[in-house]
């Protein structure tokens, strides 16, 4: 009888030899969580397609980052909701806004210096037609200005760099952002605050949650016109090969699950530390799902951000941050 002379079960035996064997980890100083930070005091607004997740005024958001903190948490991405929106998005640039103000509650605490203070820098959360910048057009033929986007970005950046932001995240897929940011920071003094650029962001169905969170969807027109379309990875590493041009420090690929091709891409041609935003459709999705009973919570958890680990993210963007933490205990 001729017996298998490679078997792959003996190194899957046991826990001690799968411990050993394994070859991707995940810890909880590789996630970041996303604030959702609003105006008022004592505010926890649930978002109803996201269980779990909040619009938190500004003291409940100190709870939440002593809580991350306490759960070895790397970093908090922080989104603002303003008071009030107008066509410019003049709120996320105000030094007196509403994540300037966050950022300098967070950066005063000290007991929170183990978390990352990363700000998502884009307009969309407050411009009152919800694009990421002013526009130019009318209706649906309406697309934002690019060239008139850029300086905006750059105010709002510095202001968040002001405030104490340890990381500027632009996220709008302006052309030429990074180097506009890079340049207004460097001149206002900030040459040691790096940039960490979404590089490759596609035009995605799975942020709709999130646009109900940030009060975010666009009235009219949609982001086909500035985010990528879904099928082009080649232009995904041109679009990644521009930011790195222009002085990108970080590079963050988004969505993370259903393009984990993408990730992997990247990882293979670039050497900059990369990020993944695992995003709120990503949860909602499994969230639905838990809430059936028909996939296991905590396995399927772990398992969806293991896969984002091992295409080649080295941290990710989650609102699983908290949950993965206390399972990886
Ligand atoms: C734009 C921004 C978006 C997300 C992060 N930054 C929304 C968009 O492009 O419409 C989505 C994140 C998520 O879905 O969790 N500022």
């Amino acid at each position: 009888m001729q017996f298998p002379v490679t078997r792959m079960r003996r190194l899957r035996r046991t826990e001690a030899m799968r411990s050993l064997t394994r070859e991707t980890f995940l810890q909880p100083s590789q996630f970041i969580y996303p604030l959702f930070i609003c105006p008022g005091e004592g505010v926890r607004k649930p978002i109803s397609s996201m269980p779990g997740v909040f619009n938190l005024s500004i003291d409940e958001a100190l709870k939440e980052a002593a809580e991350c903190a306490s759960l070895g948490i790397g970093g908090l991405l922080l989104f603002g909701l303003p008071e009030s929106k107008d066509p410019e998005g003049s709120g996320a640039y105000a030094d007196d806004g509403i994540a300037q103000r966050a950022l300098r509650a967070l950066k005063a605490d000290s007991s929170l210096r183990s978390l990352v203070m990363i700000a998502d820098t884009c307009l969309c959360e407050y411009t009152s037609h919800g694009h990421c910048g002013p526009l130019t057009g009318n209706g649906n033929d309406c697309t934002v200005d690019n060239d008139a986007t850029l300086p905006l970005l750059a105010k709002t950046a510095v202001s968040q760099a002001r405030a104490g932001a340890d990381i500027i995240a632009p996220s709008d897929m302006m052309d030429g952002r990074v180097a506009a940011i890079r340049e207004a920071l460097d001149e206002a003094g900030f040459t040691e605050t790096p940039i960490m650029s979404y590089a490759a962001k596609f035009a995605s169905a799975f942020y709709g949650p999130f646009r109900e969170a940030a009060d975010s969807t666009p009235q009219m027109g949609d982001r086909r016109g500035y985010q990528m379309a879904g099928g082009n990875v080649r232009e995904a590493m041109r679009e990644i090969e521009l930011d790195v041009a222009e002085g990108a420090d970080m590079l963050l690929a988004k969505p993370a699950g259903p393009y984990l091709d993408v990730i992997r891409a990247t990882r293979e041609r670039f050497d900059l530390p990369l990020g993944a935003y695992q995003v709120s459709g990503e949860y909602s999705m499994l969230h639905a799902a838990f809430e059936r009973g028909w996939l296991d919570k905590d396995r399927a958890m772990m398992e969806s951000l293991l896969a984002i680990r091992r295409a080649g993210a080295d941290f990710i963007v989650t609102y699983f941050a908290k949950e993965a933490s206390q399972r990886l205990r």
